[in-house]
């Protein structure tokens, strides 16, 4: 079956409003809309920039995604400091990244957490956001040679109690911490080996269609120089670029990349 790549860019805790919808415009500038009939491209700025960067790909009439960088499971109530999923659905995101590695580290985001967010995304199809959940295991985990049972057992906990028709919505990023900012890009070999046993483990979970409709990222270190080969690898379907997304030029030559 085949997989329409996706492009995401996560711009962390990077641009106030004015500078996001500068990059945000010069993407806009630098993409041909055309590209976006074979390749998915959304940007995850902060939630204060979620709009004004919609808001720019609107005008433009350019069919580029806007996603949050998380998102709380609860539709409302006293949850200070949260965003719920009605909020960024009337934004109008499309895309929701859930467990990032920076959030599981510095604010303690469990599996059982990633699982409610995914949950909470997925209920309601009507305007869909489409979760994008980060896997990836430490350079402990990677030495000890404990990769893809680690990655496997968090692939499984994000998806517990989801049923296989909305599971084919969502989306897997995995992402090597070791590989996170660090310039040290997991090979092509290395990132197609955890995203295929990513593949299977879904297989496992649910059937080969389901398992066949899912699409899998990777992400770390993605650049323009290394994409190319990351992204031919037969089960990977995509990019979850960090620093080179804040990039105009390397973030839509690593779309181009993917065409
Ligand atoms: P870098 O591309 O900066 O390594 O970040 C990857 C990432 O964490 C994307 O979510």
């Amino acid at each position: 079956m085949a997989r329409k790549p996706l492009i995401a860019g996560n711009w962390k805790m990077n641009e106030t409003i004015a500078e996001g919808v500068v990059l945000a415009q010069e993407i806009s500038n630098e993409m041909e809309p055309d590209w976006l009939d074979k390749v998915d491209v959304a940007v995850c700025p902060p939630y204060t920039d979620l709009k004004p960067v919609y808001t720019v790909f609107e005008f433009d009439k350019l069919n580029i995604g806007v996603g949050a960088q998380n998102v709380f499971w609860e539709p409302s109530g006293a949850y200070t400091g949260e965003i719920s999923v009605p909020m960024i659905r009337e934004i109008g995101c499309s895309y929701c990244i859930v467990g990032h590695s920076e959030r599981r580290q510095y604010f303690g985001e469990t599996n059982d957490d990633v699982n409610k967010k995914v949950h909470a995304l997925l209920k309601d199809r009507v305007q869909p956001i489409d979760p994008i959940i980060c896997v990836g295991e430490s350079l402990a985990v990677r030495d000890e040679g404990t990769y893809i049972q680690f990655v496997d057992a968090q692939v499984k906990a994000a998806f517990a109690g989801v049923q296989a028709d909305v599971a084919k919505a969502a989306i897997v990023a995995y992402e090597p911490i070791w590989a996170i900012g660090t310039g040290r890009t997991a090979t092509p070999e290395q990132a197609q080996e955890v995203c295929g046993a990513i593949r299977e483990m879904l297989a496992v979970m649910y059937d080969q269609d389901t398992a066949a409709s899912i699409r899998v990222l990777y992400g770390g270190s993605m650049n323009e120089g290394n994409a190319s080969q990351l992204l031919s690898q037969p089960d990977i379907d995509g990019g979850l670029i960090g620093g080179a997304s804040l990039k105009a030029k390397s973030f839509v030559q690593i779309v181009k990349e993917a065409l």
